[in-house]
């Protein structure tokens, strides 16, 4: 039995990127090992400093953990404010943090392009909240997509140098964790990088999407004038349209539209229809059952209660400990 934790940003509604990057790990690690899955409302102030109903916006993720299949009684499903032992050990990572190591981390530097106007503290010492996130459960498995890789490198780094710095063996080294092996990264339909919600209503599927909505999505999804030559391979969007029909269409499919691509056969509009009517398919059940809780207020509401109290357990204890290591003392 390991301990697993992870968390997903209350900023917007979950996609299929987040579907199979962290949740789908999430249902089945649930039923082996000592979960955590939070809602990181604190990391979403860095990008999302003035919320407009942040409350709101953490009880639709909770809702839609819960349509998804996570079960509060086999994981521990928290909100990440619910537990502000974590942002003592922030601040212990943060004073063994360096300037030079919070800068280069590619997430840093792409979002502080993005809010050229908010490059805040917060948005430099994301990684050592994460790694506070991970270490104050003692957490060694860590659900993510592959976006993330390199926020657990860092983790491992300031835990290893916890550890040599207070001459003892107390933090794990937690490692990104998927099933399948490789980390998933599924691609938008915009033709460019990953399916993301912070990059406009088109290019991303959400788990709440309705039929028409898919429909529409993927058939105005970027393609190309198509193959010329025998065997070609397929050009950036139109393998990311391979990818996500890999996700949630029979392998004969796949199959199928690969060779009608390889023999210049292929048409655009009959393999997006196809990959439509999957993914109706895939998302349909998952939706209905964000929709039966998400009105359920005292039932999200109990399932938080909940949550904060086995977390609390868990993170008092590490807190306690680490105040020891480090030297300071309760008179
Ligand atoms: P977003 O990128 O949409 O803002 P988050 O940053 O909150 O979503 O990501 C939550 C989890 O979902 C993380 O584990 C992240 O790696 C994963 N994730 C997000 N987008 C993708 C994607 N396109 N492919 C794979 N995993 C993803
Ligand atoms: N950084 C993660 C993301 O944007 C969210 C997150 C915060 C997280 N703390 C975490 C993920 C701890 C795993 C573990 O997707």
């Amino acid at each position: 039995m390991s301990i697993v934790v992870s968390g997903i940003r209350p900023t917007g509604r979950l996609h299929l990127g987040n579907y199979f990057g962290a949740i789908r790990n999430f249902l089945r690690l649930q039923n082996e090992h000592t979960c955590y899955f939070f809602i990181a409302d604190y990391h979403s102030l860095t990008t999302h400093p003035t919320p407009h109903d942040l409350a709101g916006n953490v009880l639709n993720v909770l809702a839609e953990f819960i349509g998804c299949g996570l079960d509060p009684d086999k994981a521990t499903i928290y909100i990440q404010s619910d537990l502000p032992e974590t942002l003592e050990l922030y601040l212990f990572f943060n004073m063994n943090a360096y300037l030079g190591e919070l800068m280069r981390v590619t997430t840093f530097k792409e979002k502080a392009r993005k809010q050229p106007h908010n490059v805040n503290a917060g948005l430099l010492t994301y990684p050592t909240l994460m790694a506070a996130d991970i270490l104050i459960h003692k957490g060694e498995k860590v659900p993510v997509g592959k976006d993330q890789e390199q926020h657990l490198e860092m983790t491992r780094n300031f835990a290893q140098r916890f550890n040599r710095m207070y001459g003892v063996e107390y933090f794990p080294e937690p490692v990104a964790f998927n099933f399948e092996g490789e980390l998933v990264k599924v691609p938008g339909l915009d033709g460019s990088g990953k399916m993301g919600k912070s990059e406009g209503e088109h290019n991303a599927i959400f788990l709440t999407d309705d039929d028409k909505t898919i429909e529409k999505k993927i058939m105005r999804a970027v393609t190309d004038a198509g193959p010329t030559q025998m065997n070609q391979p397929p050009s950036p969007p139109v393998a990311n349209l391979f990818a996500l029909m890999a996700i949630v269409s029979a392998p004969e499919t796949v199959e199928y539209f690969k060779e009608q691509h390889a023999t210049c056969k292929i048409r655009y509009g009959e393999m997006k229809k196809q990959l439509a009517k999957d993914m109706i398919t895939f998302i349909t059940p998952i939706r209905e059952n964000i929709f039966s809780v998400q009105n359920n207020r005292d039932f999200l509401i109990k399932i938080v209660r909940q949550g904060r109290e086995k977390a609390k357990a868990s993170a008092q204890k590490t807190i306690k400990e680490v105040r020891e290591i480090i030297g300071f003392k309760t008179w």
